[in-house]
């Protein structure tokens, strides 16, 4: 069957706790609350691409336990197709996030079934015709690397946002058409410092030597960068009086960039878009939960169709 978007990546389930500031070691810290949501950067990913209105075919695994049903359950009602979804070994993937005061947040992934899908799972039939491939690196890396050759070998577009960040093979990473990362997964890939506006613009350039398509580098409230042909862009972050929860953020911002692509509208249209979608995402505790519908966002796609098409 044709999808808009395969997702190939992780499936979580996320325990977030909102507290004033991570504990020292050695304390006991109160936190204010706790909230159980579905999450993971491949599931996440998938469900804002489906709440954009694309046809999205995740391909994962999760545990035979609560958890993993609750997992499949929120793909399924977000309309994403769960039929490459297995349930293998005792225990889902679990994402503890610590939510700050700013809305920032720190996170510890418990890697659980996600570790479970094999090379086998990845068949040709997953990209035979099909526009694009997204992939994370919350799965085995042997998994993502053969994934992106046979993606590459049948002609389907390969996205690969490297979080957490881990070596990619020269071979891999030069099949790439859109490589995402933010700036600490820019660094690691670059080793170099990501720290300013300029530094981001100067790896993104040398990033996209190393692959064959253009390269993404999110800055969170300082923005994103694009490095595509010549030329290396910055693009201001959408100010957003009310952060609540940045959770997620990266990969609502994915979502938006997937769903211009299979439109055929170009990343320096993309990224304002997908900077709206996710702005929109940080107001509201959680991931898939947060994430905008195309009503939600369209006068930032109408805004940017006019540039291109006006
Ligand atoms: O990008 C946010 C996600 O990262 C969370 O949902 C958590 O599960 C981790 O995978």
């Amino acid at each position: 069957m044709k999808h808009d978007v395969v997702v190939i990546g992780s499936l979580n389930y996320d325990i977030l706790v909102q507290q004033d500031r991570l504990p020292k070691t050695g304390e006991t810290f109160t936190g204010n609350e706790l909230m159980l949501m579905p999450g993971g950067k491949g599931a996440n990913q998938a469900v804002q691409c489906a709440k954009l209105g694309l046809n999205v075919n995740m391909v994962g695994c999760v545990g035979n336990d609560i958890y993993g049903n609750d997992l499949i359950k929120s793909l399924d009602e977000n309309n994403v197709s769960v039929a490459c979804v297995r349930q293998r070994g005792k225990t889902s993937g679990i994402g503890i996030v610590q939510i700050l005061e700013s809305g920032d947040y720190c996170s510890t992934i418990i890697k659980g079934a996600n570790y479970l899908i094999t090379c086998e799972d990845i068949s040709a039939d997953l990209f035979i015709d099909q526009p694009l491939v997204i992939l994370q690196s919350e799965i085995p890396d042997s998994v993502v690397e053969n994934a992106i050759m046979l993606a590459s070998r049948y002609g389907c577009r390969i996205m690969l946002n490297n979080a957490p960040a881990r070596a990619i093979s020269t071979e891999a990473l030069s099949r790439i058409d859109y490589l995402v990362v933010n700036e600490t997964e820019a660094g690691f890939m670059n080793g170099s410092s990501v720290a300013t506006i300029q530094e981001a613009l100067v790896c993104a350039r040398q990033l996209h030597q190393q692959v064959r398509g253009q390269v993404i580098i999110t800055l969170g409230e300082k923005g994103a960068v694009l490095s595509r042909e010549e030329e290396a862009d910055h693009y201001p972050a959408v100010f957003c009086p009310d952060v609540v929860d940045t959770t997620g953020a990266g990969d609502s911002f994915i979502g938006g960039i997937a769903y211009c692509i299979v439109k055929g509208i170009p990343l320096k249209e993309a990224i304002p878009f997908a900077a709206e979608i996710s702005s929109n995402s940080i107001q509201k505790y959680g991931g898939q939960s947060s994430f905008p519908m195309l009503p939600d966002v369209a006068h930032a796609l109408t805004l940017n169709q006019q540039r291109l098409f006006g």
